[in-house]
């Protein structure tokens, strides 16, 4: 039978009450991302960058995140875990620590498709999809993604501000642009809003 959203939704909230719900969750992503087809297939195709959400909880949090190529989303913060399981593409991670004024940079990691990336809740990054097809993931939070306050920084001072979901939503916005205004040959219905 084909994978519905319903089984992913109840998949991870089996993970929510085990002993260790990260590392369960993980364990469920990895089975996912094994099969990229068959997530598609629940999920939907991806049309553009963007944040679709499929499950939103006080306790868990689950998004479709396809950043579109060239894309960057400057350091945050999430004060939940979080597991990323990619199946199309590859995010480019930026990790970061707290320091005077700022952050400053502390390594990174490549996840490419069929990778999955446990993050603790006090992690602290950047992504960037620096390939020219859209970096698509499950994003797992063991929390309301939306509601939990928590911080974001500029990506050229590191002065940090209040997560500003209304600014990510505008990088989506302009990079999808530059994306389509980029790639004359690309089917255009639907995605040309005047
Ligand atoms: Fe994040």
């Amino acid at each position: 039978m084909a994978l519905a959203l319903d089984d992913i939704v109840s998949r991870c909230q089996e993970a929510l009450v085990e002993h260790t719900p990260a590392l369960a969750m993980r364990d469920v992503l990895d089975e996912l991302v094994a099969d990229p087809s068959a997530l598609e297939g629940a999920v939907g195709p991806v049309e553009r960058g963007g944040i679709s959400t499929i499950h939103n909880a006080d306790d868990l949090t689950i998004l479709r995140v396809a950043w579109t190529p060239g894309m960057a989303i400057n350091p945050h913060e999430h004060r939940t875990w979080a597991v990323i399981g990619m199946y199309g593409g590859q995010e480019d991670n930026a990790f970061y620590r707290r320091a005077a004024g700022g952050l400053e940079p502390a390594g990174g990691r490549e996840v490419p498709a069929g990778d999955v990336l446990l993050l603790g809740d006090d992690v602290i990054h950047s992504v960037a999809n620096s390939r020219r097809e859209f970096a698509v993931a499950l994003h797992v939070y063991g929390g309301d993604f939306f509601a939990i306050e928590r911080s974001e920084w500029d990506f050229g001072t590191y002065q940090e501000r209040p997560r500003d979901m209304a600014r990510t939503q505008q990088l989506f916005d302009d990079a999808n642009a530059r994306w389509l205004a980029g790639e004359p040959g690309r089917e255009l219905e639907g995605d040309r809003r005047g």
